[in-house]
C-alpha cells in the first residue's frame, strides 16, 4: 500500500507538494471517485487511480520510443540547450526518464527513453550485442572494397579497432546512401568508420535497434510508449 501522495508525484513527475495541491483540486479520483486526502493509501496492484490531464498508470517503469530530431542533445538536463527530455510530454513524464544511450545532436531517429535503469544495460552493454542500424547519407559512393574494409571491422583513425559491421549501399534521388548495423557505441562511431574509407556523413538516422523498428508514422520530436511486443523485438536479432 503507498500513500496516493507519493503515488502520484512518483508517476506524474511531480513533486509531493504539486501532487497534493492535484488531490485537493479534486484532480484526483481512486476507482471512479473523487479523493481529497493525500495520506490515503491506495493498493497499486488493484486501485484504478486517474488524475486528470496524465496518462497515469501504475506500471513499475515507462518506455517511450522517441524520434528524435536534429539539433536536441542526448541529455537529461542542460542549462540553455534543449534535451531530449524536454520533448516528452507531461502525460508520459516521470522523474527519473533518461535516454538509452546515446545520439550526436545532429542525429536523428529512434532513441529510446525510460526511467528502467536494467533495460537500459541491456541495450548499451556490448555483451548483449543489440545491434543498432543507421541510415547514413554520404558525400561520396561507398565502393565494394570500402564496405570489405567496413564489414572485416576497421580499424579508425587513432587506431581503435570496430567490430565487424553489416552494410547495404544504395542511392536515392542522386544522394548516396548506406544502411549500417553495428554493434557496438563508440564516440561518434558511425561517422568515424565512414571516415576511415574516405568518407564522410552528411546525414544519420537510427532506424532500427535490435529488430525494433522507428514507427514511421512518429514526425521528428515525436514519442509514444513502446507495447511490451516491441520491447521484446530489441533483443531480437536484428537481420
Ligand atoms: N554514430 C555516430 O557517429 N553518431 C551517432 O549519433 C550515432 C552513431
Amino acid at each position: 500500500m503507498k500513500r496516493l501522495d507519493k503515488l502520484i508525484a512518483l508517476n506524474c513527475n511531480l513533486s509531493r507538494k504539486e501532487a497534493r495541491q492535484k488531490i485537493k483540486d479534486g484532480d484526483v479520483s481512486v476507482n471512479g471517485k473523487t479523493v481529497l486526502r493525500a495520506e490515503e493509501l491506495i493498493d497499486s496492484d488493484n486501485d484504478e487511480v486517474s488524475v486528470k490531464g496524465y496518462n497515469f498508470t501504475n506500471k513499475e517503469h515507462v518506455y517511450i520510443m522517441l524520434n528524435k530530431p536534429a539539433g536536441v542533445i542526448t541529455a537529461t538536463k542542460d542549462e540553455n540547450k534543449r534535451t531530449v527530455i524536454d520533448l516528452i510530454p507531461d502525460s508520459l513524464r516521470r522523474r527519473s526518464l533518461f535516454p538509452c544511450g546515446r545520439l550526436d545532436r545532429d542525429t536523428t531517429g529512434l532513441l529510446i527513453i525510460t526511467d528502467d535503469g536494467s533495460l537500459s544495460h541491456r541495450i548499451m552493454s556490448p555483451s548483449h550485442h543489440v545491434k543498432k542500424t543507421y541510415l547514413a547519407c554520404l558525400s561520396d559512393p561507398l565502393g565494394a572494397d570500402d564496405i570489405a574494409r567496413l564489414e572485416a571491422g576497421i580499424t579508425l583513425a587513432d587506431g581503435t579497432e570496430c567490430m565487424p559491421a553489416k552494410v547495404k549501399a544504395f542511392t536515392e534521388g542522386g544522394a548516396q546512401c548506406a544502411y549500417i548495423t553495428i554493434g557496438e557505441g563508440k564516440y561518434h562511431q558511425v561517422k568515424r568508420m565512414f571516415a576511415a574509407v574516405g568518407n564522410k556523413v552528411e546525414t544519420l538516422c537510427r532506424v532500427k535497434i535490435g529488430s525494433l523498428c522507428l514507427d514511421e508514422s512518429l514526425a521528428e520530436g515525436e514519442c509514444r510508449e513502446l507495447t511490451q511486443d516491441e520491447l521484446a523485438l530489441i533483443f531480437e536479432e536484428n537481420e
